[in-house]
């Protein structure tokens, strides 16, 4: 069993469909997150549910206290603490992670709420298989304040995006979206809560159509 893309809903849209992994074992994946992890988990859950054919690797985190860090305790996932502040330059950050990707076997790099800038070093390592979530319809709002961006924007529609990674922040092809409708009360937290909802459904179906073997 396996996600597949959703397009009944009119609200999510998948637009790259390529199986680029051969064979047919789990892909390995490799998670980033700075915070929450909610998006960690759900993915874990997927592949708990055996609705996604994957593999956390490892969970890699740069704050200590992030919560994500605890997610995967939980269920027995290795995770590893590189904190950003020990590092000299980000290029310096990324290489150790590279290092810990690749000495985790990865294939496929999610960053699931990863909120450090990357550099050429952590993408060329892993070209077109870096992957991230974003809390808006990319290419408005990007950046860490997306949801409040949407708000004061007056917009009536916002949403959430899986994309490909790049070297601008926010950027590269569109894997899937959602959207959510801005309610005349929302508030950044009640907003950021809905378009989570939608996070959580669209990501693990991401990750199965970039991830799908053929
Ligand atoms: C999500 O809203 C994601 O779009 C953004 O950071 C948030 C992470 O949430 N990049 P969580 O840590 O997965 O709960």
């Amino acid at each position: 069993m396996s996600f597949r893309p959703d397009s009944t809903s009119s609200l999510v849209s998948p637009s790259i469909s390529n199986g680029s992994f051969s064979g047919g074992s789990p892909v390995k994946l490799g998670i980033m997150a700075s915070g929450n992890g909610s998006n960690f988990e759900v993915v874990a859950q997927a592949i708990a549910d055996g609705l996604l054919n994957a593999q956390i690797q490892v969970l890699i985190y740069n704050n200590p206290s992030a919560k994500a860090a605890a997610r995967a305790a939980n269920r027995g996932i290795e995770a590893v603490l590189l904190n950003h502040r020990d590092y000299k330059s980000r290029e310096e950050f990324d290489t150790q992670i590279v290092q810990t990707l690749q000495q985790y076997n990865v294939e496929l790099v999610i960053m699931a709420g990863w909120m450090r800038l990357v550099t050429s070093v952590l993408i060329d390592a892993f070209p077109d298989k870096i992957i991230n979530i974003h809390p808006s319809l990319l290419p408005s709002f990007k950046g860490t304040r997306a949801v409040e961006q949407a708000l004061a924007a007056g917009v009536k529609i916002t949403g959430c995006t899986v994309h490909i990674a790049c070297l601008e922040m926010d950027s590269g092809p569109i894997i899937m979206q959602a959207a959510v409708p801005i309610l005349p009360d929302d508030t950044p937290e009640t907003l950021h809560a809905r378009i989570q909802i939608q996070e959580h459904r669209i990501l693990p179906q991401a990750i199965a159509l970039l991830g799908s073997r053929e």
